[in-house]
């Protein structure tokens, strides 16, 4: 096993009707109050009343910065930091998905900026800077920020989209009933984003570090299961809630635990694809990783025992040949996201070859890897094998 260092400091409320934490969550923090949402979706369930009731009955001053993207941008983070700014405000209230959570860290780091080159501040962040306090509201189970400190923002001017860690929320809410209005779409690919959170890990070179193993198997199994309910059947409190915090759970490091790191190659390559594109993360992940794990296995048949314990462990599958049986559960995989109702080519969502070179260009790095290094070469056959 690998060393590794264990910090959430993080308080997570989890679970039916604990938005009743919210006032005790706000009070020591502060009076004034950014509240940062996205493009409307909590007005249409009902959250955003529910929540502005409790800042009314608990006397807080309230500013709002609406209109956070799904792939929160950098004129997002200029809106509120420079009303942090302008308004002493002393704590940032995120209502929404990972977006919205993601833009409120760069804010909260963004509000004790110098200058307002936000774009030039997420280049620097590194969770060392001063922040202003978060208390996150969850309403989609996908990317973990609730339990960690990355965020992930775009300049879409630019044709970036980077992660950097800026500041853990102090408290997060996770209610899985705010679940319960997602899309398909969303759903599917925050459930796709979480097993990918997972499978960067799980294909890296260590083996022996038991509980991560079991952990990493755990979720992809739990994922598996739950997600076709919730497309059944979207109120199914028990899938909600098994989704949500398997999603807490896998981005949080603990998985990887004691294993060697990895680049999260799938990661940045999806992440060329949203700067390029403005994609669904989670749709970008499903599309590349089985064609990353197909490329693998032919460039580095080492990689075999790995996939046999994924495809044994994580979708029950048997064989005598171990090298049929590792391209089996590349397609379980493949499969499993056909049947979330993901579209599973690049041409599908428009994209072509034009700016395969220059993303290749950009996400190859000393320090991206996966269970191999990838050439610039390399990324542009993966992203063509994704047509
Ligand atoms: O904007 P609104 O109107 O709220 O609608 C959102 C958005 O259109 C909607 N939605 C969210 N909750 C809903 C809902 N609609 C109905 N009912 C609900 N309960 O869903 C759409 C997507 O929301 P978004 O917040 O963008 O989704 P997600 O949570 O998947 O976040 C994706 C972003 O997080 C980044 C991604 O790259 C992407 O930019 N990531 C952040 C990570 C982190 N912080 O650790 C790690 C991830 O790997 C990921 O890169
Ligand atoms: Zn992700």
């Amino acid at each position: 096993m690998e060393n590794f260092v264990h910090h959430i400091p993080t308080k997570l409320y989890f679970g039916k009707g604990t938005i009743s934490h919210l006032e005790e969550s706000l009070r020591p923090l502060g009076q004034k109050v950014l509240l940062t949402y996205g493009g409307g979706s909590i007005k249409k369930s009902g959250l955003y009343d529910e929540v502005i009731a409790i800042l009314q009955k608990g006397g807080f001053e309230v500013f709002e910065c609406a209109g956070i993207e799904p792939n929160p941008r950098v004129e997002s983070i200029a809106k509120g930091a420079e009303l942090c700014k302008k308004e002493k405000v002393e704590v940032i209230l995120s209502v929404g998905g990972g977006s919205t959570l993601d833009c409120s860290k760069a804010i909260a780091v963004g509000a004790y900026y110098v200058g307002n080159d936000y774009w030039q501040m997420v280049l620097e962040s590194n969770e060392q800077k001063k922040a202003l306090p978060i208390v996150a509201v969850m309403t989609m189970a996908a990317t973990g920020s609730e339990l960690d400190s990355c965020g992930v923002i775009s300049n879409m001017t630019l044709h970036k989209k980077i992660g950097r860690n800026f500041t853990f929320p102090t408290v997060s809410i996770c209610d899985p009933c705010y679940t319960f209005t997602l899309p398909a779409k969303q759903s599917a690919a925050g459930g796709a984003d979480m097993m990918s959170h997972i499978m960067e890990g799980y294909f890296s070179r260590t083996m022996d570090s038991d509980l991560s193993e079991a952990i990493e198997e755990g979720i992809l199994k739990s994922v598996i299961h739950h997600l076709p309910i919730v497309l059944q059947d979207p109120k199914n409190y028990e899938a909600r809630a098994n989704l949500f915090w398997n999603s807490s759970i896998a981005c949080s490091g603990m998985p990887e635990y004691g294993k060697l790191k990895t680049g999260w190659p799938c990661h940045a390559m999806e992440h060329e694809l949203s700067a390029f594109y403005d994609i669904t993360h989670g749709v970008g992940l499903a599309i590349l990783t089985p064609r990353w794990l197909r490329f693998i296995l032919k460039k580095d048949p080492s990689i075999t025992p790995r996939l046999v314990k994924f495809a044994k462990n994580v979708w029950g599958l048997e064989n005598q040949d171990d090298t049929e049986l590792a391209k089996a559960g590349i397609q379980a995989l493949f499969d499993f996201f056909v049947s979330v109702g993901i579209p599973m080519n690049l041409k599908d969502l428009g994209i072509d070859e034009t700016h395969f070179e220059e993303m290749a260009e950009s996400c190859t790095r000393p320090s991206f890897s996966g269970f191999v290094d990838l050439s610039k070469e390399d990324i542009v056959h993966i992203f063509k094998m994704c047509l």
